[in-house]
């Protein structure tokens, strides 16, 4: 007989919960009994289960009594203020908040890199954020094979990883300037409709955010060592679903650039895009609503062998895509189109590859700018 288990959402009406929800449904995870959890603003709330409508209820402390496994999205403060309570009723948490991520008592896990970890729980297991599972995919299986001495990423993050009200906010505020009237901010701190600004979340006395801190700290736990040089910048972007990334790697070697593309795309839960005749790679609208991490635009980066560039992500509501900054020991600049370089190395190199796809060889430093 095959096992059950007894499930509660912790912020079932949320961006993250409605997902898990849909989830739990498509995978037909193996379910004795299913309970909806939220704050009281959407108590009484129905959410469709298998053509079934359950009711949202309010939590307390009886919410968790009798269940198996609790998948908390409902932020960290509620992790925190029921984390106790989940564990008396004897059940473990998989919490998506930040609540619980660097304590070295919890494990940290992305399931594709180091599922053992999740062996080792007492209680709670954490979730990463969404832009470091989306860089960790692709980054495990070269980490392996060649240790990574240094990452510089950028992100382009959708509404969707500020949760439900943001996306709602991303389509009034689009139809309010398509209307030719003021869009409102009230979830964002900007108009987030045709603009961008810098991830919505504090800043350290450095200048990076939040959000850029935990891609550092939650990577290194991740991949399990301190010795990688990290260095991340956070943008929303008007997107509603499917964040992106542009990673710039560099390894302790050279890494033949076909070795990479061919261990990216063996890796479970990663889809290889890339087809540079028709210039088509990852995109946000592919990603939206997929299980797999989208990565393409693969190249090599100024006169550095050991450097290449990579892109693009997807994992429901928060995967995505990334086009390509360039930054070597010698050279640092934006490859996604503006630079005449890169843009010619790509062009004379296209009809010499099979794909169009660039080859291992290198470019010319366009700025001559030691780091
Ligand atoms: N969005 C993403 O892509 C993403 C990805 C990874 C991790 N996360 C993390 O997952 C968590 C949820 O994110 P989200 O985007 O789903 O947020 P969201 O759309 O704002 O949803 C929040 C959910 O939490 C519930 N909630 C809020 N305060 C509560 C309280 N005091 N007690 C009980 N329930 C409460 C809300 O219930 P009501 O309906 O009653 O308000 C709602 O169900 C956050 O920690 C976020 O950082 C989000």
């Amino acid at each position: 007989m095959s096992e059950t288990y007894r499930v509660a959402i912790l912020g079932a009406t949320g961006a993250v919960g409605t997902e898990l929800l849909a989830l739990l449904e498509s995978r037909q995870f193996p379910l004795s009994e299913l309970k909806l959890l939220s704050s009281p603003r959407s108590a009484g709330q129905q959410l469709q289960f298998k053509g079934a409508s359950l009711v949202v209820e309010a939590v307390t402390a009886a919410s968790f009594e009798g269940i198996d496994i609790v998948l908390a999205s409902a932020g960290g403060s509620t992790s925190k203020q029921w984390a106790a309570a989940i564990a008396a009723a004897g059940a473990v948490m998989v919490d998506n908040s930040s609540a619980f991520r660097l304590d070295p008592a919890v494990p940290l896990v992305v399931p594709e890199v180091n599922p053992e970890a999740a062996q080792h729980h007492q209680g709670v297991i954490a979730n990463p954020n969404c832009t470091t599972i989306l860089m960790c995919l692709p980054l495990w299986p070269l980490h392996q094979v060649q240790p990574i001495r240094r990452l510089i990423v950028s992100t382009y993050q959708s509404a969707s990883g500020a949760g439900a009200r943001a996306m709602e906010e991303l389509r009034t505020q689009s139809q309010a300037i398509l209307d030719g009237k003021e869009p409102q901010a009230e979830i964002l701190p900007h108009p987030i409709a045709f603009n961008l600004f810098p991830h919505n979340s504090a800043w350290n006395d450095q200048g990076y955010c939040e959000e850029e801190m935990k891609m550092v700290h939650e990577t290194r736990k991740i991949l399990g060592t301190d010795d990688i040089r990290i260095s991340a910048t956070c943008v929303r972007v008007p997107v509603l679903r499917a964040h992106s990334e542009a990673i710039n790697i560099e390894f302790d070697r050279p890494f033949p650039l076909e070795k990479a593309r061919e261990l990216i795309a063996q890796t479970p839960g990663v889809k290889l895009v890339e087809d540079w005749k028709a210039s088509y790679f990852p995109m946000p609208m592919d990603a939206s609503g997929k299980d797999e991490t989208l990565v393409g635009r693969i190249r090599k980066i100024c006169r550095v062998k050991i450097t290449w560039s990579c892109g693009s992500v997807a994992i429901r509501s928060a995967r995505g895509q990334r086009s390509t900054p360039c930054r070597s020991r010698n050279c640092s600049w934006s490859a996604s189109g503006s630079n005449p370089s890169a843009r010619r190395l790509e062009q004379a190199q296209a009809p010499h590859r099979p794909n169009g796809s660039p080859s291992d060889m290198t470019c010319d430093n366009p700025c001559n700018n030691p780091l």
